[in-house]
């Protein structure tokens, strides 16, 4: 099998490379380790920015995420029991959208699957070749046969447990990482959310935070210990530590049920530089790990594509390598602002320190983040997306 770029993992970032690629007119071949009906029932991100929109839009999958995505102008943030509201549309203008990961896979997959591109599911032992050379190639085991996919480039989606960062050579790759001693517990529910805009929480019992999905569904996380077992995380025991967090608004209006998913997430600040190993390109996760508390991930895995993408379609329609040779710098440039921004809402919001003087620091930069405007816009600014 021939193609001009096999790319490896069909998340988010995998999926809309391939997209966009082909409707320039690249072909591409999808290699994922899972099946279809698996990587669907992943629940992870729910907010989406203004970038990440407009290449599902440009990728020509936006319908459904026009129709039934929630658009937030702002976000809530509570602290020791007390509400506190930033405006996006205030500070910025812009807004953020709720819209599910499965749904944008969704979307993605019946995408590719109009315009008849090949995703190759459940394929095993994914091995990169001859990355440095100007013939690359790609084996895998499917259907119980071994397989090679002769490639002019290869992109590396296939998210943090991946192969393709560990085909880099290792003399020509360095990596950056903060592991926090936590993680979030989260469950999805069929009731309705107990506010129109996400509630991020900070209380000495630990972090909290109310999102949703739809007007029917909502999703809640909490901080929980590393050494979390779920199984001892019964849906009664889950509602009974959310409910103290929250201020007394929410509690009145918190509908438990019974969990329709529930997973734990361990905290990870992670950076791998650079990004290209010669014909070796890496995007989203594979790349790049934030806590979630920034809600960045999905929404920089987007805007690495974005970056990928134009940098492909250039070089095939121009034959010049400008895009290529700028992917990794233009790409960690946005990467580590998101990565700052991600650890200090991770410090702000969580209870990481049992230390005295950690917990007034956190309480007086939140007083400020209420009281300052300028403090306000910044927040904001990050949350939104920084422009290009
Ligand atoms: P992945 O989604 O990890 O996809 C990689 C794919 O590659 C997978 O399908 C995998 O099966 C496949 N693969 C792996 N190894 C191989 C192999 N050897 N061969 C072939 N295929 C392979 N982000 C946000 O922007 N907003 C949010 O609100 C948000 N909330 C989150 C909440 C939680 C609880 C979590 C866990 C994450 C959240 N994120 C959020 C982060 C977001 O989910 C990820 O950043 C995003 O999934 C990255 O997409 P990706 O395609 O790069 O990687
Ligand atoms: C969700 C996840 C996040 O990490 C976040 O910061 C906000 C919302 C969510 O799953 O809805």
């Amino acid at each position: 099998m021939r193609t001009q770029v096999a790319i490896i993992g069909a998340g988010p970032s995998g999926l809309l490379l391939g997209q966009l690629l082909h409707k320039h007119g690249i072909d591409n071949v999808i290699l994922e380790r899972q099946t279809g009906e698996y990587v669907l029932e992943r629940v992870r991100a729910g907010v989406i920015e203004q970038v990440t929109m407009d290449l599902l839009d440009e990728a020509g999958v936006g319908v459904r995420m026009h129709e039934d995505g929630l658009l937030h102008e702002g976000v809530q943030i509570c602290v020791n029991g007390v509400r506190h509201r930033i405006s996006f549309k205030d500070m910025t203008g812009k807004s953020v959208m709720v819209y599910g990961q499965t749904e944008i896979t969704k979307d993605l997959m019946d995408g590719r699957a109009a315009v008849g591109a090949p995703t190759i599911y459940a394929a095993y032992d994914v091995s990169l070749h001859g990355i440095l050379s100007d013939t690359p190639h790609v084996t895998f085991r499917a259907d119980g046969k071994v397989q090679q996919i002769e490639c002019d480039f290869i992109a590396g989606c296939d998210g943090f447990h991946g192969v393709s960062r560990k085909s880099a050579p290792h003399a020509a790759i360095v990596t950056h990482e903060r592991v926090y001693p936590l993680g979030w517990l989260g469950i999805l529910t069929d009731t309705p959310p107990v506010s129109e805009e996400l509630i991020y929480v900070r209380h000495p019992l630990g972090f909290a935070l109310c999102s949703m999905r739809t007007p029917t569904r909502s999703r809640y996380y909490l901080q929980c210990s590393l050494a979390e077992d779920i199984e001892s995380w019964p849906d009664e025991r889950f509602w009974e530590e959310l409910k103290p967090r929250l201020d007394e608004e929410a509690r009145d209006r918190l509908v438990t049920g019974p969990s329709i998913e529930k997973s734990i997430a361990p905290l990870r600040s992670f950076v791998a530089e650079p990004m290209r190993f010669g014909r070796l390109f890496l995007a989203g996760d594979a790349a790049h790990i934030v806590p979630p508390t920034g809600a960045k991930g999905l929404n920089l895995a987007a805007s690495d594509v974005r970056y990928l993408s134009q940098a492909l379609i250039e070089y095939y329609a121009e034959k010049s390598e400008a895009g290529l040779k700028h992917y990794s710098d233009r790409a960690l440039a946005r990467i580590w602002k998101a990565e700052r921004f991600s650890w200090w809402m991770t410090m702000l919001l969580h209870r990481i320190s049992e230390d005295p003087f950690d917990q007034k620091i956190q309480l007086a930069e939140l007083d400020y983040l209420f009281r300052s405007k300028a403090a306000a816009t910044v927040f904001a600014e990050n949350y939104v997306g920084l422009p290009y």
